[in-house]
């Protein structure tokens, strides 16, 4: 062991891959960001090139050796962690089949209802809902839709696992990312071979299973070579980006919770069991860290609404919008009455509906409404997801306290007091929650190296605390039951969007 070893924590998000270096003080001593793009080769799909990821993370290490080569020296174990649920199908030869397909493609919802109906006796084995967007329906997917490719798979694996791939040579998977899949029993620990099955697969075709903190072996001599690292380097388990998160602040303990508010958003809570009812789309997944879990209520928009919200209303410049929303409605003053209701439901829900068609919308516009009270309108819907996501958890026996706030959309105080209003608990920001993932996979990282494990539940500091307005609760009530009420009007126009969309494929 070096007597000043650096992790290196490497976060494959979807927009862009993040590298970072921690010492063991949990310091960050230097970070790179590349972006990735991804295509939507039709409506409601999404996919990247797995090779846009590998040289994302080439490019990236390139930058942290330039910056900072002495630190870069001292790196001798590496965590990956990355977007999860995605399928990366390579042949034999570790070749990619076709891009991958993403968390957040729609594709598969008949798939879904179809395995969701076989296996409805299993949730407590499967720890979700057989939802679009999870790997196993993707492959049943693939298997009526592109039998030439299903049938030369030779491994489907996780994203961060493809990075490993490249990394180590070896076919491996955490628990947490394997979890995800719907190929695992949550319980247990172990492949589920029903479902491996009823997507067409053999257990075979999938990789090693290891935890999160686990060795799962080091650098290939020529990658270390290239990349400029020692051979002796150590590649962890690693995690999927939610239980990478939780580690990176300390939320990894029972009982803590965060909210995330990137792209997408969750509520999650950790646990010392398996979740033992699955009901309202929430997740019961492994946690990273052997005999861990945790429960996760998902919802697919949340600063993505924002952004989408800027793009339209403000040039894109989310800054303005939010510096002239909260000048016309201050944070610390009532409840607009007269803004619109907001449905975030840009690209369909996980959590608590299930439901891929489900779109967005306003409602209650008027002749004057403002620009700025759509933006809060925008903000507050995204609030009230994620009171629905915490629900589904607490529905589901799991008790949630106070949560940490991270992810892009925690830099907004003004959100950040919104969400603590209508979520009506305390909420922290963090300092450096920006690295959350890619701390927790650095940590993970030093835990395979063999460094005590008291460092993966370390705490970031707190930079700011948002307690609940009470003067605002009963106005943000009303809001919240008016917005419980539109979902199933916009369910039911999703419904009739979708069949006018497939009968116009089927013309085709
Ligand atoms: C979690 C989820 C997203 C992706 C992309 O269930 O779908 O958080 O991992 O970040």
């Amino acid at each position: 062991m070096i007597s000043d070893p650096i992790s290196l924590g490497v976060d494959l998000g979807t927009s862009e891959l993040k590298a970072l270096m921690l010492d063991e003080a949990g310091a960050i001593v230097g970070s790179a960001a590349v972006p990735i793009p991804t295509s939507h080769p039709r409506k409601d799909w999404s996919e990247q090139d797995p090779r846009d990821w590998w040289n994302a993370c080439v490019t990236a290490l390139d930058t942290l050796r330039r910056n900072d080569p002495a630190a870069y020296a001292r790196i001798t174990c590496i965590g990956l962690s990355g977007q999860m649920h995605g399928a990366v199908l390579v042949d034999a030869r570790n070749e990619c089949l076709r891009p991958a397909i993403l968390w957040n493609d729609g594709r598969s919802s008949n798939e879904a209802a179809l395995l969701a109906e076989s296996f409805s006796a299993d949730l407590a084995a499967l720890g979700c809902l057989p939802m679009a967007g999870l790997t196993a329906p993707k492959l049943l997917w693939l298997k009526s839709h592109e039998p030439d490719v299903h049938g030369a798979i030779d491994c489907v694996m996780s994203p961060k696992d493809y990075l490993r791939l490249r990394l180590t040579g070896r076919r491996l998977t955490d628990m947490s990312d394997a979890a995800g899949t719907l190929w695992l029993d949550v319980r247990q620990r172990e492949w589920f071979e029903p479902m491996i099955a009823a997507t067409g697969l053999r257990r075979e075709q999938l990789p090693e299973l290891i935890e999160g903190t686990a060795a799962g072996g080091t650098l290939l001599a020529s990658i270390a070579d290239q990349l400029h690292l020692g051979r002796t380097v150590v590649v962890a388990g690693g995690a999927g980006d939610n239980p990478a998160s939780s580690i990176g602040i300390g939320a990894c303990v029972p009982g803590r919770s965060f909210v995330t508010l990137g792209t997408s958003a969750a509520v999650v809570t950790t646990t010392d069991r398996p979740l033992a009812g699955i009901a309202h789309g929430v997740h019961g997944f492994c946690h990273a860290i052997p005999g861990r879990w945790y429960a996760m209520g998902a919802i697919l928009s949340g600063a993505s609404c924002l952004k989408w919200a800027a793009k339209l209303l403000a040039a894109g410049r989310e800054p303005d919008l939010l510096a002239s929303l909260s000048a016309e409605i201050p944070g610390d003053g009532a409840v607009p009455v007269d803004a619109p209701i907001f449905l975030p439901y840009l690209a369909g829900e996980r959590t608590p509906h299930n439901d891929p068609q489900l779109r967005g919308g306003f409602l209650g516009l008027a002749l004057d409404t403002s620009a700025s009270s759509l933006g809060y309108a925008v903000l507050e819907g995204v609030a009230f997801a994620l009171r629905d996501a915490l629900a589904s958890i607490e529905a589901s026996g799991v008790a949630v306290g106070s949560c940490s706030l991270v992810g892009g959309g925690a830099r907004s105080g003004y959100w950040a007091q919104l969400l603590a209003d209508v979520l009506g608990r305390e909420l922290h920001t963090l300092i450096g929650s920006e690295f959350a993932a890619g701390i927790g996979a650095a940590r993970l990282g030093f835990a395979a190296y063999g460094i005590d494990s008291q460092q993966l539940a370390r705490a970031l500091p707190v930079k700011d605390t948002y307690s609940p307005q009470v003067s605002r609760t009963g106005t943000l009530e009303e809001r919240y039951c008016a917005f419980r009420s539109l979902v199933p009007a916009a369910q039911s126009l999703g419904r009739v969007r979708h069949a006018a969309a497939v009968r116009a494929a089927e013309a085709r």
